[in-house]
C-alpha cells in the first residue's frame, strides 16, 4: 500500500471510534467555536466552501447549519461515511460530498469555491504542504479565502509533558521529518509547520488576514479530561489562551494555529 492508501485505510478503520471520542469533549467544542468565529471574520455568509480533509462532517454540517454551503472532501471513505450518516435533510441541501485526496484537487467537482477550508490538523498528514498550496488557484476564486488550521512543531502544552516522564511524546513534534504516527495499527508521517513556513508557501498573490493560536496553553485536543475534571484550571487556562492568540511568537506555539489568507492574483504582464 502506498502511503495515501495507508492513510485512507487508518483513518476508515478509526471513523466511529474519531466520532466517540468527540462526544461530550467541552474542550474539542470550545476549539472548533474558535475556527467558526475565526472564519465567520473572513467568510461570508452564503459562500460556497471546499473542505479538504472533511473527515466525519462535524465541521460541515455545522458550517451548513451556519448558512454556508460545504463541498467535503476527505481521502478516507470510512470517514465519509459517517460524514454521509449526519445529513438530515436541511444540511442534505447544503452539503455535498467526494472521496478525494488534497494531492489531486484538480478532481474536485464544483470549483472555483469562494473559500478553501481546513480543520484539525488534516493537512498535516501532506507529504509536501507547498503542493497543495500549487493546486489552489485551480478551485479558489480570485478573492476567495483560504482559512486552514495547522499543527505546529512547538506546543507548549506536549512540551510540558517533559516535566512528566514522557519526552517521546513531548519532542514527538520537532522531530526533522515528521512523526510516524500509529493509528488503527497502521503507521503513516505527520509533519509540522510554522505559522511563517505556511505563510511563506503562499507567496505574493495571498494576503495574510489572521493568524490565530487554538490551544496555546490549555491542553492538546487529544486531552478530555481537564475540562471536565478541574473546571477551574481549565477556565483560567482558556481565559490565557483568549488573550495569547493573536501574541507572537504564542500564536505559533498551541496544538494547532489558524490562517487565513485572501487569493489576490496579481494581472500578469
Ligand atoms: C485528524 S482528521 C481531521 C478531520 C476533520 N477535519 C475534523 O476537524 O474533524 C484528519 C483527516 O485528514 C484526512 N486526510 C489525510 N490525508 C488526506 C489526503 N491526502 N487527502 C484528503 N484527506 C486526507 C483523513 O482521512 C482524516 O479524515
Amino acid at each position: 500500500m502506498d502511503e495515501r492508501a495507508i492513510v485512507a485505510e487508518a483513518f476508515s478503520r478509526t471513523a466511529e471510534r474519531y466520532d466517540r471520542f468527540a462526544e461530550d469533549h467541552p474542550h474539542q467544542s470550545r476549539m472548533r467555536a474558535k475556527v467558526y468565529a475565526h472564519l465567520g471574520r473572513h467568510v461570508a455568509a452564503g459562500a460556497r466552501i471546499l473542505e479538504l480533509a472533511a473527515g466525519t462532517g462535524t465541521d460541515a454540517v455545522e458550517l451548513a447549519r451556519r448558512g454556508y454551503r460545504v463541498h467535503a472532501t476527505d481521502i478516507a471513505p470510512g470517514m465519509l461515511a459517517r460524514l454521509r450518516g449526519k445529513l438530515g435533510a436541511d444540511a442534505g441541501e447544503r452539503v455535498s460530498l467526494q472521496q478525494c485526496s488534497f494531492t489531486e484537487l484538480d478532481r474536485v467537482a464544483g470549483a472555483p469555491y469562494d473559500a478553501v477550508f481546513s480543520d484539525l490538523g488534516g493537512l498535516n498528514c501532506a507529504p509536501d504542504l507547498r503542493a497543495v498550496v500549487a493546486q489552489l488557484p485551480g478551485v479558489l476564486a480570485p478573492g476567495g479565502t483560504v482559512t486552514w488550521v495547522v499543527m505546529p512543531p512547538i506546543c507548549l502544552w506536549e512540551l510540558a509533558l517533559l516535566f512528566l516522564g514522557q519526552p517521546r511524546v513531548a519532542l514527538r513534534r520537532l522531530r526533522p521529518g515528521g512523526t510516524r504516527a500509529h493509528l488503527e495499527g497502521l503507521h503513516f508521517t505527520v509533519r509540522y509547520h510554522t505559522p511563517s513556513a505556511v505563510v511563506a508557501m503562499f507567496g505574493a498573490d495571498y494576503r495574510v488576514l489572521e493568524i490565530e493560536g487554538l490551544s496555546v496553553v490549555t491542553p492538546t485536543a487529544e486531552s478530555k479530561r481537564l475540562a471536565t475534571d478541574h473546571a477551574r484550571l481549565y477556565r483560567a487556562l482558556a481565559w490565557i489562551d483568549d488573550r495569547l492568540a493573536h501574541v507572537p511568537p504564542w500564536r505559533g506555539w498551541g496544538d494547532f494555529f489558524i490562517v487565513s489568507l485572501r487569493y489576490e492574483p496579481r494581472i500578469a504582464g
